[in-house]
C-alpha cells in the first residue's frame, strides 16, 4: 500500500522516478507526488489521481538536472485523496521532503506538541508530523541522520520512509518499521523502493531493510543502522526477476495477461517438485521441518482475501488426504480472539505479496505462542518468508493486476504438493500418490484448454454485465471457488456478489432468487454432483437464471441451465485450479464491458500493508 521510490546519483532523476513510480502504481493510485533537489534547491509537485496526471505537469519542475529525489503513489488512510494530502510532505520552508507508507498512531499527540512550538499543519494526514518533527530536531542543530533517529524514537506506528533534505544533498535516508523497503545498489547511483519491480530496470542488486533499520544512502555507498544507531552489515541479494515479467506483454490489462499465463505459472509452481516414480513431491524449503510436519496433530492455515480462499481449499485437501486436523483462520481476526495455539501446532501463512500487514501480525502472534510457522508466498525476499521458520515459494512470477489470479492457482498447487508429500509419508498408497502426480502433470494442458473458452465467456459476460447482484454456489472443494469467483466480480466490476455453499442456499439466500439474479453454479461431475443438480433445479423453479461451470463430459446439464461452460475434469482436490479460471475470465470481461479499470479497481491496492 502506497508506493515509494527514491534516487541518488548523477542522472536527472525526474523521468527515472516517474517510470519507477508507474511500476508501483498497483500499490495505490489515488494521488502521486515528487520531491527533488538540485544544488541545494528543492522543488515539490503533487497531483490528485494517477501517476499519469502528475506526469502531464512535470514541465513545472524548473530545477536543472535534479539528481536526488523521492516519489510516491498513495493509497489514502488519513485524509481524503487530494493534492494537499498527497506525498511528499515537507517542513515549512520546503527544504525537507518525506514520503511515508504506514500509519503513525500517535500523530495527534505529536502534532499538538509541535503546534505548541509554533508549527502549522496544512494536511489532514498522519504523515505530515514526520517532516515537522524532524525539522524540530534540525532546528536544534542536529544533522539529518541524527534528527531522523530522534524523530523516529518518538513515533509509534508503522512506516516505510524516504527522506531528502536540501541542506544535506549528498544523502537519501530510508527507514522501515512494518512497511517494506529495499535499497537498490547501482553503479555510482543508489535507489530505494517499496519493492524491486520499481528499480529492476536500473539494478539487480538489492538490500532488504528489516524492521527497525535506518539506511543512510549516498550515491556510492550506504550505511544501515538500528534505531539505537548500531551499524549493521547487510547482505546484497541478486534478483532474478526480469523487466519482461512485469510488462503487459501485448495484453490490454495485467489481469488478462496473468490469467492467460496460468498454464506456465502453474507449471513453474510444480517445476522440479513432483517425483513421478515415487508418487510424491519434494519441497526443498520444508525439508528441515518435515518430521514435525508429518507428525503434527493440527495444522492451521492463515491468510487474507484470495489467499484465504486458497487456504480453505487447502484445509479440504489436507483433511481428505493426510487426516491431520486442519483449520483455517482469517489472519485479520486471528489476534483478536485469544486463539488456542500451542508449540505442537504448525501454522502456514499464505500470501502473494508476503507483506500483508494482517498476515504478518498473525504470524508474529503464532511465533510468540511457540508454533512452527511456515510460509507459502510468491514474492521472493518479502517479509513473511523472512520471518517464518521455513516455507515454499509459489514461483507464479510477478502479479501486478490488483485482482489476484495466477497467484491463487499457484497457491492451490503448492497446497496440493504439501498434501501429497505429507499424505505419502503418512497413509497414502503409492498408486494413489502416482495418480495425483499424473493429474498434476496434466493441469497446464487442461488450463490451456479452458483458456480457449475465452470468447464464449466474453459472450456470457455481455449477457449478464448489467446484473446488479450475483450468487456463486458450490459444494465441497467448489465452495472456496464460489467465494473466489464472487470476490473477483466484486472487486473489479463493483457488482455485489455472494459466494455460498450450494446446500446453504435453501437456508436463506433462496429468498433472493428471481429473474434478475443470476446464479453461477460450480458443478463438475464429482461426488456432490447429484445434489448440486437439485440446487440448480430449485433456482430454475423460481425463474432464476443459471450459468454452470460443468464437466466437459456432462451432456445433461445443458437442458437445465441457461449457459454452461464446459471444462476438463481432474481429481476433486485439483478441481479448484481448473474451475476458478472461467470465473476469473467472466469477472474480467464484465468489468471491461462496464468500462472499468480492471488493473486498478477503486479503493483497492495490491499489497495491503496496513492493519
Ligand atoms: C483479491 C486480492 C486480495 C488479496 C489479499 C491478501 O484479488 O488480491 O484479497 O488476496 O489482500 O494479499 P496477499 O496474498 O498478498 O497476502
Amino acid at each position: 500500500m502506497c508506493g515509494i521510490v527514491g534516487y541518488i546519483g548523477s542522472k536527472d532523476c525526474v523521468p527515472l522516478l516517474i517510470n519507477s513510480l508507474k511500476r508501483l502504481e498497483y500499490r495505490g493510485y489515488d494521488s502521486a507526488g515528487l520531491g527533488v533537489i538540485s544544488n541545494g534547491e528543492s522543488q515539490v509537485i503533487k497531483r490528485k489521481g494517477k501517476v499519469s496526471v502528475l506526469e502531464k505537469d512535470l514541465d513545472q519542475i524548473t530545477l536543472k538536472q535534479p539528481n536526488l529525489g523521492i516519489a510516491h503513489t498513495r493509497w489514502a488512510t488519513h485524509g481524503v485523496p487530494n493534492e494537499v494530502n498527497a506525498h511528499p510532505h515537507f517542513n515549512t520552508d520546503k527544504s525537507l521532503f518525506v514520503i511515508h507508507n504506514g500509519i503513525i498512531e500517535n500523530y495527534l499527540t505529536i502534532r499538538k506538541g509541535l503546534q505548541s512550538l509554533g508549527y502549522d499543519f496544512i494536511t489532514d494526514t498522519d504523515s505530515e508530523v514526520i517532516p515537522q518533527l524532524i525539522d524540530s530536531f534540525l532546528k536544534k542543530g542536529y544533522a539529518l541522520v541524527k534528527a531522523v533517529h530522534l524523530a523516529l524514537s518518538k513515533i509509534e506506528g508503522t512506516y516505510g520512509l524516504a527522506i531528502v533534505y536540501a541542506n544535506e544533498p549528498d544523502k537519501l535516508i530510508a527507514a522501515r518499521k512494518g512497511s517494506p523497503l529495499v535499497i537498490g545498489v547501482g553503479n555510482n547511483e543508489n535507489f530505494v523502493a517499496s519493492d524491486v519491480s520499481a528499480i529492476i530496470a536500473h539494478t539487480k542488486h538489492v538490500v532488504y531493510l528489516e524492521d527497525g533499520e535506518i539506511a543512510e544512502i549516498y550515491k556510492d555507498k550506504f550505511y544501515t543502522r538500528t534505531l539505537d544507531e548500531e551499524i549493521i552489515d547487510k547482505e546484497v541479494h541478486k534478483i532474478t526477476m526480469t523487466l519482461d515479467e512485469i510488462d503487459k506483454g501485448g495484453y490490454d490489462h495485467f489481469m488478462l495477461k496473468e490469467i492467460m499465463e496460468q498454464p506456465l505459472s502453474v507449471c513453474n509452481s510444480m517445476r522440479g517438485r513432483l517425483i513421478a516414480d515415487k508418487g510424491t513431491s519434494k519441497l526443498g524449503g520444508l525439508e528441515a521441518v518435515e518430521d514435525k510436519l508429518v507428525q503434527s496433530k493440527r495444522i492451521v492455515l492463515s491468510a487474507c482475501g484470495t489467499s484465504w480462499h486458497a487456504a480453505l481449499a487447502g484445509e479440504y485437501m489436507l483433511e481428505q488426504h493426510t487426516r491431520i486436523q486442519t483449520e483455517v483462520e482469517y489472519a485479520s481476526e486471528f489476534r483478536y480472539r485469544n486463539p488456542i495455539i500451542s508449540p505442537d501446532d504448525v501454522m502456514f501463512f499464505i500470501s502473494q505479496s508476503g507483506e500483508t500487514a494482517d498476515t504478518l501480525a498473525a504470524l508474529r502472534e503464532a511465533k510468540i505462542r511457540g508454533a512452527l510457522v511456515l510460509g507459502i508466498c510468491n514474492v521472493v525476499g518479502s517479509s513473511i518468508p523472512r520471518e517464518t521458520h521455513a516455507g515454499v515459494y509459489t514461483h507464479a512470477g510477478p502479479e501486478i493486476g490488483v485482482a489476484s489470479t495466477k497467484a491463487f492457482t499457484s497457491q492451490l498447487v503448492i497446497l496440493a504438493l504439501i498434501t501429497l508429500n505429507l499424505a505419502r509419508k503418512r497413509n497414502m498408497s503409492l498408486i494413489d500418490g502416482k495418480n495425483i502426480v499424473k493429474e498434476m502433470d496434466l493441469l497446464p494442458k487442461k488450463i490451456e484448454q479452458i483458456l480457449k473458452l475465452n470468447e464464449q465467456i466474453e459472450e456470457i459476460a455481455e449477457e449478464f454485465k448489467d446484473a446488479e447482484n450475483f450468487l456463486y454456489l458450490g459444494r465441497g472443494y467448489n465452495f472456496p471457488v464460489a467465494l473466489e469467483g464472487a470476490l473477483k466480480l466484486k472487486e473489479i466490476s463493483y457488482i455485489h456478489a455472494e459466494g455460498y455453499p450450494a446446500a446453504e442456499m435453501k437456508h436463506g439466500p433462496i429468498a433472493l432468487i428471481e429473474e434478475k439474479l443470476p446464479s453461477i453454479f460450480i458443478a463438475p461431475q464429482d461426488s456432490t454432483y447429484e445434489k448440486i443438480i437439485t440446487n440448480i433445479q430449485e433456482v430454475k423453479a423460481r425463474k432464476g437464471r443459471v450459468i454452470a461451470i460443468a464437466s466437459e463430459s456432462d451432456k445433461n446439464i445443458d437442458s437445465l441451465v441457461d449457459f454452461s461452460i464446459k471444462i476438463p475434469e481432474t481429481i476433486r482436490m485439483l478441481m479448484p485450479i481448473l474451475s476458478v479460471i472461467p470465473l476469473q475470465l467472466l469477472a474480467y470481461h464484465i468489468a471491461v464491458k462496464k468500462g472499468l479499470n480492471v488493473d486498478q479497481p477503486r479503493n483497492l491496492a495490491k499489497s495491503v500493508t496496513v492493519e
